[in-house]
């Protein structure tokens, strides 16, 4: 970091289209990098923001299965609704592609063909897990496993969302067919395969040597575990049939490994933009001046730190990453967040619940940021800091010297005469914030802000010009020019964190949109004495507890759905024999009377016509049927069950219910179909 970089190639992690953005995303990836985009645009970089649309990979095949659309429906649907919420929430990239993009296709092409052209891979005919029941190969979220790292039993083929680690199908202990549940044969198939292990003596110098201080501890820590236990080859292609072919002979009905593919899509961003801008896309991607940053979440750190670095190295010509500042999760409201589960708070829905209120949650999540541990959003802490940081601090503040330079001077900036030490102790801010920036520190960043909202707030408490005005109106114009100062400082330095407040801010007070964080540093005087500002308006709005409460009764919502659709299944019993189910002796029989038992809840006493005699049966089913409704039915019964007595009535046998797909109890009957609770299904 001694000297500056020609340009910044800043790449956000592609998001896979099978669901929409949603906080955890907002928080581990697109605020921070959108921090650093705009701190590096303002101090006048020549930056390239670039991110787009993940469209291949398994999680968009199940999707469509699930739904029974084509996964291209599927893309198309998510890519349009990330795409806006991204535009609506003030993410700056710019380019926004997509990995289905007919540039991405010839670019993730020609990568491969040229690692293969100059014999990079590996091409082997290997073994490799096959679900015989779906007729497919089973790869990456198709099989589920037993991680041979960690020992966490829900790994994926290609990578444990435990611990992180990157593996081959192969590798898990006890695997399954997500698609059947079935236990996985073996069957030959062709792949190309990247030895990872020839480029670990490169990685354990670039990453373990070069640069064991300006990685964060948790990326680091990952690699060198990594590193240390050994890499091995990785097929870098699969058998599935949505993706990009794979370009080389043999490679008919095969497509490249998502990973392979996706992080290549950074770089056909780049040329999509490049084109539009009528620039060179090189110099982004090859020239040792620029420097790379991918910002992505902790489980994405094995493929860009190892993965994709490694294709680079291979393919020659690239630079690598100067840094890639991972975050860890967020949680919501204490439970990990997730797409399918619905456990989330999503941004388009939060951008049509909150309008125009995109830098409160843009605030939120940076103060809370999991930069270093994961953490935790709540609706409740995120009202508090609307209310008591940005409305009581910056809000308020903002509103005061806006209002009173109204009052007293018609908007017209007074002159001064005092050189107050607020405004010396102002200078320190645009450094500490921009080395906050710099050190990948948002939260840090961020509190410097409100720290110089607090500095002003409280000057003009101490200085109490409304009390001074009338008997000392000189020095009140020295208060307000200072204090309008420091507004027009916020003005500036809060634009990589509250865009939307910066450039209304930068509009009250009437400065040019296009000002620069050096203007800041060089202590230029935005606001000279005789400039006219706008009219004031109020930056930030309370929140009631009735919308923090709407919000909770909505995931509140969320748990019942997910409770009731995963009723706990019990597990198969030990299997019986043959002979042990001929034993039983399974009779259709007719309910004659039926009534319930005095004083229980469940239990009711049927006198029941099996065919062979009438019989006394007690069965718990009076929860779910009037005594009167079931006279005369038809009902399958278990004649040879040995008596028993239950409440001192001897119960003859077994009627056999089962439960219907709304959860209400049935008979097991030969053609009718009753329900209990006076349903009648068709
Ligand atoms: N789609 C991946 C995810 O959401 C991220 C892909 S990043 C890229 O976890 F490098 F592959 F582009
Ligand atoms: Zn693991």
């Amino acid at each position: 970091m001694t000297t500056t970089p020609k340009r910044y190639t800043i790449t956000a992690a592609l998001p896979y289209t099978n669901g929409p953005i949603h906080i955890g995303h907002l928080a581990g990836v697109y605020i921070p990098s959108d921090i650093y985009a705009r701190y590096q645009r303002l101090q006048g970089r020549d930056v390239a923001f670039v991110c787009g649309s993940d469209e291949h990979g398994v999680p968009i095949t199940i999707k469509a299965k699930k739904e029974g659309i084509t996964p291209q429906q599927v893309v198309d649907r998510y890519h349009t609704i990330i795409k806006k919420s991204f535009e609506d929430f003030g993410i700056s990239f710019d380019i926004y592609s997509r990995t289905s993009a007919k540039i991405h296709h010839e670019t993730a092409s020609e990568f491969f063909k040229k690692l293969y052209d100059s014999g990079k891979f590996i091409e082997q005919v290997t073994e490799q897990l096959y679900d015989s029941e779906a007729n497919q190969f089973l790869a990456d979220r198709f099989v589920l496993g037993t991680c041979p790292k960690c020992g966490f039993e829900e790994s994926y083929g290609d990578q444990c969302e435990n611990c992180g680690t990157s593996h081959n199908a192969t590798d898990l202990i006890n695997p399954k067919s997500a698609i059947s549940g079935a236990v996985p044969t073996v069957k030959e198939t062709k792949h190309w395969f990247l030895p990872l292990d020839k480029y670990q003596p490169w990685l354990k110098e670039w990453i373990l040597e070069s640069h064991k201080n300006d990685w964060k501890p948790n990326v680091y820590g990952q690699c060198k575990s990594w590193i240390t236990d050994g890499l091995k080859p990785r097929a870098v292609t699969r058998d599935l049939d949505w993706g990009i072919p794979v370009p080389v002979p043999g490679g008919e009905g095969k497509v490249l490994y998502v990973w392979f593919d996706a992080p290549i899509g950074y770089i056909s961003a780049t040329k999509e933009w490049a084109a539009e801008q009528g620039k060179d896309w090189e110099p982004y991607w090859k020239d040792k001046d620029t420097k790379l940053l991918h910002f992505i979440g902790k489980d994405n750190i094995v493929f860009h730190c190892i993965i994709f670095p490694s294709m680079l190295k291979a393919e020659g010509s690239y630079i690598v990453p100067d840094n890639v500042p991972a975050n860890e999760f967020l949680n919501l409201e204490g439970n990990k967040l997730s797409t399918s589960k619905n456990w989330a708070v999503w941004l388009h829905e939060y951008l049509e619940e909150f309008p125009d209120m995109q830098d409160v949650l843009r605030y939120t999540l940076t103060a809370n940021a999991p930069e270093s541990k994961d953490n935790d959003f709540t609706w409740k802490d995120f009202q508090t800091r609307n209310n008591s940081e940005l409305v009581a601090i910056f809000g308020n503040f903002i509103n005061r010297v806006t209002v009173l330079t109204h009052k007293y001077y018609d908007g017209v900036v007074p002159a001064s005469e005092v050189d107050f030490k607020e405004l010396t102790q102002m200078q320190e801010f645009p450094t500490q914030i921009g080395e906050a920036i710099e050190r990948y520190k948002f939260r840090d960043g961020l509190s410097s802000l409100i720290n110089l909202a607090r500095l002003g707030n409280v000057f003009l408490q101490e200085q109490e010009p409304w009390k001074k005005i009338k008997e000392d109106p000189k020095a009140v114009e020295s208060i307000i020019n200072a204090a309008l100062q420091i507004a027009a400082t916020l003005a500036v330095l809060s634009e990589p964190f509250l865009p939307f407040t910066s450039d209304k801010l930068k509009n009250m007070l009437g400065l040019d949109a296009n000002i620069d964080w050096n203007q800041i540093v060089n202590r230029e005087t935005l606001l000279p004495a005789g400039h006219k500002i706008n009219e004031s308006q109020l930056l930030f709005s309370k929140i009631e507890d009735k919308t923090i409460a709407l919000q909770l009764e909505k995931l509140e919502a969320t748990k019942t759905q997910n409770a009731a659709q995963n009723k706990e299944v019990m597990p198969q019993k030990d299997t019986i024999s043959f002979e042990d189910f001929t034993a039983m002796d399974l009779r259709v029989g007719t309910i004659l009377e039926a009534e319930k038992m005095p004083k229980t809840k469940k239990l009711m006493v049927l006198k029941i016509d099996t065919g062979i005699d009438v019989r006394t049966i007690v069965s718990g089913i009076a929860e779910s049927f009037e005594a009167a409704d079931i006279v005369g039915k038809q009902v399958t019964v278990l004649v040879n069950l040995a008596p028993r007595a239950l409440r001192g009535v001897e119960s003859e046998g077994m009627i056999l219910m089962t439960e219907n797909d709304q959860g209400n109890l049935v008979f097991v009957n030969p053609d009718v179909t009753d329900i209990g609770n006076g349903n009648t299904i068709n």
